[in-house]
C-alpha cells in the first residue's frame, strides 16, 4: 500500500479529517508524548467510561476492591457493564472470552495485562474463561505459515496458563486446530458472515479491494466465541451472556458481533477496554516483537531487565540533576512511572514515588531501580510458573468439555 492510501484507509476507519490518533486491531499510533487520548476515544468509539458509580457498584455488589487496573483507569472504558452488574445481583451466571494473536514465539509485559485482569474476573466471579488463540489471522496478517502459527498459539498457551487460570473453568484454543472439529463453531461463523455486507466491513476495519479474502472473511472467527452456542460441550443450549476484556484496538470486532447477535438470537457480548501498554521508548512508539529493546520479555533474565529500563526506558525526567531538583520530573510521560502503575500494586507508594518525582526529590535513575526491582519479581514469578506447565498440562486445558457452567444455575 502507498503512503496515500494508508492515510485513506485510516480516515476511513477514524470517519474524520482531523489529525486524530490512529486505533484499529492492526495499527495505534499517536503524535504526542502522553500518547492516545481516551476519553476522546470513547466519544468516537461510543463507549462509555468506567466511571466512579461504577466502580462503586462494583464493590458493593462483589466485596471486592477493585482491581489497580479499575482504581487507575488501566480498563477505562465499556459496554453494557451494568447489564452483567445486574445478571451477578441476580445470581444468573454469565462467561469471559478474551485472546491473543500468537505473532511471535516469546510474550512481552503488555501481553499479560488482559489475562492477569481475567484471572482477578475469574476469582472474583467465579466463572468460566475462553481464551481464543488466533494463529490463524497471525498467519493471514504477518504471512507465518499454517504449521508454524500453530506452534506459536501453543506455546502462548503456555504463558497463559502461567497467569495462574485452572483447567476447570478454563477453555483455550487454536483457531486453526478448534474450528474445524467442532461443527457448532462454523455454523456460527456462517450465521455471523450472513449478517455483514463488504460494504460493512470495509467500513468496519478499512479493507481494500486487493486485501485477500481471508481478512475480509477473518472478523466472524473472531466474534462466534462471543455467542455461547459456539460452545455446545461448556453451554448447552443455553443463551448465556459474555463479557470481554480487551484493548480497545480490539472494539472494532465487537462492534460488528454487537450489531450481529441480537439478529441471530443472543445477547450483545458487554466489553472492558484496557489502554495500551507504552513500548520503553515512549507512549507514542509502539512495542515490536522485531525490536527486542522496546519490550521486556517473559523470557528475559533478572540481567536483561536491568539493562534494557537503564538504557531505554524513556524519562521525564530533566538533563541534569540540579535541573531535575528545580523543574521535577513529568510523570505523564516518564516510562518508569507508567509501567509501575501497571505493575506496583501497592497505591501507597506509587503516590510516594508520583510526589517525589514530580518535586524532583526522587531522581530517574531511583525510580527505574524501583521499577527494575517489581518488573525481576513478576517475569522471575512468571517464569516460575510457565516452567510447571508441561505439554500434558496444556492438553488438558485445549480438550473441550464441560466446565460446570450448567451446574452453578
Ligand atoms: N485479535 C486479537 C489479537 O491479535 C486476539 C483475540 C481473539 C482477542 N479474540 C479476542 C483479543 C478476544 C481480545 C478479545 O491479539
Amino acid at each position: 500500500m502507498t503512503a496515500e492510501e494508508v492515510k485513506i484507509k485510516n480516515l476511513t476507519i477514524n470517519d474524520s479529517l482531523e489529525e486524530e490518533d490512529v486505533v484499529t486491531p492492526w495499527s495505534v499510533e499517536s503524535t504526542v508524548d502522553t500518547g492516545i487520548d481516551y476519553d476522546k476515544l470513547i466519544k468516537r468509539f461510543g463507549s462509555s467510561k468506567i466511571d466512579e458509580e461504577l466502580l462503586q457498584r462494583f464493590e458493593k455488589l462483589t466485596g471486592k476492591k477493585p482491581h489497580h487496573f479499575l482504581r487507575r483507569g488501566i480498563f477505562f472504558s465499556h459496554r453494557d457493564m451494568h447489564t452483567i452488574l445486574n445478571l451477578y445481583e441476580q445470581g444468573k451466571p454469565f462467561y469471559l472470552y478474551t485472546g491473543r494473536g500468537p505473532s511471535s514465539e516469546s510474550m512481552h509485559l503488555g501481553h499479560l495485562i488482559p489475562f492477569m485482569f481475567c484471572k482477578w474476573l475469574q476469582d472474583v466471579f467465579n466463572v468460566p474463561l475462553i481464551v481464543q488463540l488466533t494463529d490463524d489471522e497471525k498467519s493471514i496478517w504477518k504471512n507465518i505459515k499454517i504449521e508454524d502459527a500453530i506452534t506459536l498459539a501453543y506455546k502462548n498457551a503456555k504463558d497463559i496458563i502461567a497467569c495462574g487460570f485452572e483447567s476447570r473453568n478454563t477453555f483455550v484454543f487454536s483457531n486453526l486446530e478448534h474450528i474445524g472439529s467442532n461443527p457448532a463453531f462454523y455454523q456460527n461463523m456462517i450465521r455471523i458472515q450472513k449478517c455483514v455486507t463488504y460494504n460493512q466491513v470495509k467500513g468496519i476495519f478499512g479493507f481494500g479491494d486487493s486485501d485477500p479474502i481471508a481478512k475480509i472473511s477473518f472478523p466472524p472467527t473472531q466474534a462466534a466465541p462471543a455467542l455461547s452456542s459456539t460452545f455446545p460441550f461448556i453451554f448447552k443450549d443455553i443463551k448465556a451472556h459474555c463479557l470481554i476484556p480487551c484493548a480497545i484496538d480490539q472494539d472494532p470486532y465487537f462492534r460488528m458481533t454487537r450489531d450481529v447477535a441480537p439478529r441471530i438470537g443472543h445477547p450483545k457480548p458487554a466489553l472492558m477496554h484496557s489502554t495500551f501498554f507504552p513500548a520503553l521508548q515512549g507512549s507514542k512508539t509502539k512495542m515490536s516483537a522485531s525490536d527486542d529493546n522496546t519490550a521486556i520479555f517473559l523470557t528475559d533474565t533478572a540481567k536483561q531487565i536491568k539493562n534494557k529500563i537503564n538504557k531505554h526506558a524513556f524519562s521525564g525526567g530533566q538533563a541534569t540533576v540540579e535541573e531535575h531538583r528545580k523543574i521535577g520530573g513529568n510523570c505523564d510521560i516518564d516510562i518508569s512511572y507508567q509501567w509501575l502503575r501497571f505493575f506496583l500494586e501497592d497505591d501507597e507508594r506509587l503516590e510516594e514515588l508520583r510526589k517525589g518525582y514530580t518535586s524532583g526529590e526522587i531522581l530517574t535513575g531511583e525510580l527505574k531501580k524501583e521499577l527494575i526491582d517489581v518488573l525481576q519479581k513478576v517475569v522471575a514469578t512468571h517464569q516460575e510458573n510457565r516452567s510447571k506447565v508441561t505439554d500434558g498440562t496444556l492438553q488438558e486445558y485445549m480438550r473441550p468439555r464441560d466446565l460446570g457452567f450448567i451446574s452453578k444455575k
